[in-house]
C-alpha cells in the first residue's frame, strides 16, 4: 500500500455521563505507535493523532477490550479489509476450564496458558450443580462414564476461562494433551493433562472441541470464531447469570491482582505464591473496573493516601483478578503476607512478601489487600455480590 501503514477498527465506548454507547473509528499507526479516533455518527475528530505507548499491535483484534487514555474501548469490528486480513484471520476464542482435581494447581496451569501465548480475557471460579454439569456435558449422557464424569465435575469448584489466541480451539487442545492423563504422560509429557491430571476421568482441564462461528455471516470482517455455546454457558452475554461464584463471605479477606500485574503476565506466579504461602483461594473472578466502581471501592483512601488518583487509574487500566482468600487468622496474616504498600520498602524490610517479589512502585504494587479486618468481608462482597451481578 502507498499510504502509511495503518490499521482501522470500529470501537465502542460506553459514555456514563450521557448513558450512551458511542461508536468510533479507531486508527492505529504501527510506525510511531500513535492512535487517532473519529466519531462514527458525527464524522468529527474525537482524538487527534497522538502517540500512545501503552497500546500495541498485539492488542488489536476484534473482541478485545483496550484502554486508550483511561477509556475502555471494545473493538467490535475491523474497519477495512486490509486490517481484517492482516490482523484478524487466525484469532479465535475458546473455553478453557480447570477441573476440580486441578484447582489447587491453578497457578501453574494459568502460567502454562500464558507462556503458550494465550490471552485470558474472562475468568470465574464456579461450583457446578448437578443439573448444570449434566447440561454442560449433555453430549455424553449415553456414555458409560457419564455418571462418574458428573460426580467428578460437581465434586468441587472449577475455573472457567475465555482464552484468545491464534487458532485457539486447536492449540489449546494440543496444550491439554490426550484425554487420558496416563496416555498424556507417555505421548505428550509436556501437556497439561500429563503434568496435572490424575487418570482417565480426572484429567485436570477441558477445552472446547469444535469451532462454530460466533459471527453473523453478513459481518465479513468479523474473523473471530468460537464454540460460542460453551463460552455462553459460563459467560452469558444475552441475559441469564451463568453458574454462581464460590465466595463464602466468612472469615475471609479480599485480594486483587492489579491490572499492571495481570498485563505483565504475573497472574499465575502470584496465585502460586499465595497458595505456597499456605492460603486458600475460595473465589476468583476477572473484572474490568469502571471508574465509578473503583472510586466506591477505594473510598476509604480518598484524602488519606497521596497516590489516590493514580491508584484509581491503575485499578481501571485493564482487567484485574479479584479473589477471596481464606487462611489461619486470615485478614491480618494475609495483609502481612502482602507486605508494606511500597515495594521498595517491602524489599528492604519484608523481602518474602508479595509486593517485595512482584511490585514495581507504590501504585503498581502487584496486589491490593484489605487493610482493616472489619472491612474484609465487605470488600469480598463488593466484588462477588455487587459487581458480579
Ligand atoms: P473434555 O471434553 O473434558 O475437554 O475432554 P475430551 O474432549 O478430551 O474428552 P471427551 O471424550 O469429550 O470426554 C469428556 C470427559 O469425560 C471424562 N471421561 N472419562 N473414564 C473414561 O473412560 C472417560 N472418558 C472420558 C473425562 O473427564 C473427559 O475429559
Ligand atoms: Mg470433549
Amino acid at each position: 500500500m502507498n499510504e502509511e501503514d495503518r490499521y482501522v477498527f470500529i470501537a465502542e465506548w460506553y459514555d456514563p455521563n450521557a448513558a450512551l454507547q458511542r461508536r468510533y473509528q479507531l486508527l492505529f499507526y504501527p510506525k510511531d505507535g500513535s492512535v487517532e479516533m473519529y466519531d462514527v455518527k458525527s464524522h468529527r475528530v474525537f482524538l487527534r493523532r497522538t502517540k500512545y505507548e501503552a497500546l500495541h499491535k498485539e492488542d488489536l483484534y476484534v473482541g478485545n477490550k483496550i484502554n486508550v487514555f483511561s477509556r475502555h474501548l471494545h473493538l467490535v469490528d475491523y474497519g477495512d479489509q486490509y486490517t481484517a486480513r492482516r490482523l484478524g484471520s487466525k484469532k479465535e476464542k475458546t473455553l478453557a476450564m480447570i477441573k476440580p482435581d486441578a484447582v489447587t494447581k491453578m497457578g501453574s496451569i494459568i502460567e502454562a496458558i500464558l507462556d503458550s501465548g494465550f490471552l485470558i480475557t474472562k475468568a470465574k471460579m464456579v461450583q457446578l450443580s448437578r443439573t448444570e454439569a449434566m447440561d454442560f456435558y449433555a453430549e455424553h449422557q449415553s456414555k458409560s462414564f457419564f455418571n462418574d464424569l458428573i460426580h467428578f465435575m460437581t465434586s468441587g469448584p472449577i475455573i472457567a476461562m475465555e482464552v484468545i489466541g491464534d487458532e485457539a480451539v486447536a492449540s489449546w487442545r494440543k496444550l491439554l494433551g490426550p484425554t487420558n492423563s496416563s496416555v498424556a504422560r507417555s505421548d505428550s509429557p509436556e501437556s497439561i493433562r500429563a503434568r496435572f491430571g490424575t487418570d482417565g476421568t480426572k484429567n485436570a482441564a477441558h477445552g472446547s472441541d469444535s469451532i462454530a462461528s460466533a459471527a453473523r455471516p453478513e459481518r465479513i470482517f468479523d474473523a473471530i470464531h468460537t464454540k460460542a455455546l460453551e463460552l455462553e454457558f459460563f459467560f452469558p452475554t444475552s441475559g441469564g447469570r451463568g453458574p454462581k461464584n464460590t465466595a463464602t463471605f466468612t472469615q475471609s479477606t479480599c485480594c486483587i491482582i492489579k491490572p499492571h500485574a495481570v498485563s505483565e503476565g504475573l497472574t499465575g506466579k502470584i496465585i502460586n505464591y499465595i497458595l505456597d504461602g499456605g492460603f486458600e483461594i475460595s473465589a476468583l473472578q476477572m473484572f474490568t473496573m469502571e471508574k465509578a466502581n473503583a472510586e466506591e471501592f477505594y473510598e476509604v483512601y480518598k484524602g488519606v493516601v497521596a497516590e489516590y488518583i493514580e491508584m484509581l487509574s491503575e485499578l481501571c487500566s485493564g482487567p484485574c483478578i479479584a479473589m477471596e482468600i481464606l487462611g489461619p487468622n486470615a485478614p491480618k496474616s494475609f495483609r502481612e503476607f502482602c507486605g508494606p504498600a511500597d515495594p521498595e520498602i517491602a524489599r528492604h524490610l519484608r523481602p518474602k512478601t508479595i509486593r517485595a517479589q512482584f511490585g514495581k512502585n507504590k501504585v503498581k504494587n502487584a496486589v491490593h489487600c484489605t487493610d482493616l479486618p472489619e472491612d474484609a468481608v465487605l470488600e469480598v462482597q463488593y466484588f462477588f455480590k455487587i459487581l458480579d451481578n
